[in-house]
């Protein structure tokens, strides 16, 4: 088994999605003993941004076709997906490749891999409270995997710049569920 392991955040070892994610590679590298792991730090060895050139080559897209599991710690930037991380995005969304336009409309074209996302945000964004209309990182990844045939599963830290006590509360909940994700 290949593991694709992506990490996108700017605060290194003090990072909760990377703490997240790594923890999630930990226990399915306990599941999988021989499984290969492949780490793309997506912040300390950036993709440029997107040009034609670059989507010219499959390289990228063609790394995540061929892992089983993808790991990717997401925090929150300003409502969103890390600039990094959306110049990886950008690179497997390839029509033809991962997608397909039908006479239906548009498929997904990726089966049989799953994708784990561990999402790090410094407020709440709970359905039907005022936040809520802010949310544009689970949501806009939900769908930009749902387009290519993939539910991702979700591992949150929420409340992050709440207080340090609601910091650690919040992470420790998420290190406590990466457990159940690799069973
Ligand atoms: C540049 C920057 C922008 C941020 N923007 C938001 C935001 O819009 N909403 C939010 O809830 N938290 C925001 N945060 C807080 C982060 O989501 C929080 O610190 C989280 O821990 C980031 O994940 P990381 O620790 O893995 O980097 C921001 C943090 C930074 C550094």
């Amino acid at each position: 088994m290949t593991i694709l392991h992506l990490d996108a955040s700017i605060n290194g070892e003090n990072s909760a999605s990377r703490a997240i994610s790594g923890s999630i590679v930990d226990q399915l590298r306990a599941s999988y003993p021989n499984a290969r792991v492949i780490h793309r730090d997506l912040v300390t060895d950036p993709l440029p941004h997107l040009t034609l050139e670059a989507f010219a080559d499959p390289s990228v897209v063609d790394e995540f076709l061929d892992a089983e599991t993808v790991v990717i710690g997401a925090p929150m930037y300003n409502f969103t997906l890390p600039s990094q991380l959306k110049a990886w995005l950008d690179r497997i969304l390839v029509a033809g490749k991962t997608f397909a336009y039908g006479e239906n409309g548009p498929r997904g074209l990726v089966t049989g891999k799953r994708v784990i996302i561990a999402l790090a945000r410094g407020g709440f964004y709970n359905e039907g409270s005022p936040s809520a209309d802010f949310e544009y990182l689970e949501t806009y990844l939900r769908s930009v995997f749902s387009f290519i045939g993939i539910e991702p599963e979700f591992v949150a830290a929420d409340g992050l710049a709440v207080s340090p006590e609601q910091r650690d509360a919040s992470i420790r909940q998420a290190l406590g569920e990466t457990v159940r994700l690799a069973a």
